[in-house]
């Protein structure tokens, strides 16, 4: 199982549409994919899970030894696709990690459990950099770095890239940044091209190639509690997701 955190700093940055539109891609092509929300927003969660179907969520998953994580899973109408549903709560579980030794690794010794039953694990996270999103880029084996081509999202990513890097260096030295994507692309906006200029130039190894555009069938499709492969499968934010996801499959297969 090859594990993805999607981090990003800045609120908004699409983290959890792209989580689950990449998580739906790969299940399209027949892979095995494990969701795991970690934000106590609970998008991912909410996106695609009624609540009267979960029975555990992640926060017991990472405080309680008993529970085995596969016990934890609520599966999803998606082929292939299972959840670690997110929670609200998560003020208690970091506050007792915070007395645990080790207690970045603990997402990792979960996910070590059941990694020979899924192909591609997707790691949701929230914008604040607290225990919980340090233990998703110690469990990961790559970053993901959703961006909009709004100016002020360039912040949220420098300070994302420094997070990954004192996770790297300090904690987790086989952690790889799988590529950073402009996931919502405002075509229209003279300024999108100057901010895709100035990332590509300043993060040139990481910037990737496929962008997905802004576009209100992903906005509609969410709401409607689907992706957009299967709310309009034909329309370009399907196809830019598909590309994305084809990309970000050749990096990890490299
Ligand atoms: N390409 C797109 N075009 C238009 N709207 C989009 C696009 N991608 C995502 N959205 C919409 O943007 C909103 C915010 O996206 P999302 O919830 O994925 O952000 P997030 O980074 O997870 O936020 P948070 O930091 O709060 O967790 C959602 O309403 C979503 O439907
Ligand atoms: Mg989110």
């Amino acid at each position: 199982m090859k594990t993805i955190a999607v981090v990003q700093r800045k609120g908004g940055n699409r983290k959890s549409t792209s989580c689950l539109n990449l998580a739906r891609c790969l299940s399209l092509k027949g892979k095995k994919v494990l969701i795991v929300d970690l934000d106590d927003q609970k998008n991912s969660t909410q996106s695609i899970l009624f609540e009267n179907k979960i029975v555990h969520t992640v926060d017991e998953v990472l405080v309680n030894d008993e529970l085995f994580v596969k016990d934890a899973f609520t599966a999803t109408d998606w082929e292939g696709v299972k959840v670690i549903a997110g929670s609200s709560n998560f003020s208690g579980v970091i506050r007792e990690l915070d007395g645990e030794v080790g207690s970045h690794l603990v997402l990792k010794e979960k996910l070590d459990e059941v990694k020979v039953d899924f192909d591609f694990c997707l790691v949701d996270t929230s914008p604040s950099l607290n225990i919980l999103v340090v233990n998703a880029l110690c469990a990961a084996d790559f970053a993901f770095i959703p961006l909009s081509s709004k100016y002020f999202s360039l912040q949220g990513l420098g300070q994302s890239l420094e997070s990954i890097s004192k996770v790297k260096k300090r904690l987790s030295p086989d952690l790889k940044i799988l590529g950073i994507a402009f996931v919502i692309y405002d075509a229209r906006a003279s300024l999108s091209k100057e901010v895709v200029s100035k990332a590509s130039e300043e993060y040139k190894d990481y910037v990737l190639k496929s962008v997905v555009n802004q576009n209100v069938r992903i906005e509609e499709a969410q709401t409607a509690r689907m992706t957009i492969f299967d709310y309009k499968s034909t329309d370009n934010g399907a196809v830019q997701y598909e590309a994305l996801c084809e990309e970000i499959l050749s990096i990890m297969e490299a």
